[in-house]
């Protein structure tokens, strides 16, 4: 199995940091967990080799990754290592915000999860080519400036056969849709970067990457719609 190589993060991987909503994110971020439980559980099942948490915030999918990899280790038993994580799972994460990332840091050093967490934006990812198998994007296209950019990042770096797994909040249809069409500038200034009315699946279809399973989450309104899903790199 390819592994990630060991390129350091510049500084131009950092973006404009937003330390009050990093804060907020942090402290109550946990709000909406309930709702998200069963979609992060989803991004964090059946994982395999290296697993890059793209965007990782302040570490929100940690618990569910550290779960997976224990339950994986215990199935694995004579495998498993002493933190009960399989031995064949490497967990990789890139933030680019540093408030994010320091908080995501230190989430990281209070759980059981074994990350390599570096400050890198999803349009430069620092792994070589053909090195990661499963990439966990939760939450996070609708902040990446370039998303162009960043689906032939995660497909240059998917090995083939690898796949993105995606909880990712959309624009909706009707009234609701043309209310976030007005409200998306200011959503963009408070929520730090947040587009309100990005098309994610219209970017997914265009990208290098080949859906094999969407569903949309219809939320309780006035939440957004929320689609989750898998791509692959065609092998
Ligand atoms: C709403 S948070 C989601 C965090 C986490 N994935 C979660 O599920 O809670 C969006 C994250 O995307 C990060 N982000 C912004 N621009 C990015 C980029 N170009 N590449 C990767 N992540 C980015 C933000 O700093 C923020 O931490």
């Amino acid at each position: 199995m390819a592994r990630p190589g060991d390129t350091q993060a510049r500084g131009e991987n950092a973006i404009e940091g937003h330390p009050i909503f990093a804060a907020a994110y942090d402290r109550f971020g946990g709000v909406g967990e309930g709702f998200l439980r069963d979609h992060r559980q989803y991004l964090a099942r059946d994982l395999e080799g290296s697993v890059l948490d793209l965007g990782a915030g302040t570490g929100d999918m940690f618990p569910y990754l550290a779960r997976a990899a224990a339950a994986e280790g215990e199935s694995e038993g004579a495998n498993a290592s002493e933190d009960g994580t399989a031995q064949g799972l490497a967990f990789h994460g890139i933030e680019p915000d540093p408030h994010m990332k320091r908080r995501a840091k230190r989430a990281a050093s209070e759980g059981p999860l074994d990350i390599d967490l570096r400050l890198a934006r999803a349009e430069s990812l620092p792994y070589p080519d053909d090195s990661i198998d499963v990439t966990v994007a939760s939450l996070v296209f609708c902040t990446i400036s370039d998303p162009e950019h960043a689906f032939a990042e995660v497909s240059r770096v998917l090995r083939p056969g690898g796949e993105l797994r995606f909880l990712e909040h959309v624009r909706s249809d009707g009234l609701l849709g043309h209310a976030q069409d007005v409200l998306a500038p200011a959503w963009k200034i408070v929520g730090a970067g947040c587009h309100l009315d990005r098309d994610f699946e219209g970017l997914l279809a265009r990208s290098p990457l080949e859906t094999i399973d969407v569903e949309t989450i219809r939320a309780p309104p006035p939440a957004t719609p929320i689609l989750r899903g898998r791509a692959l790199k065609r092998p």
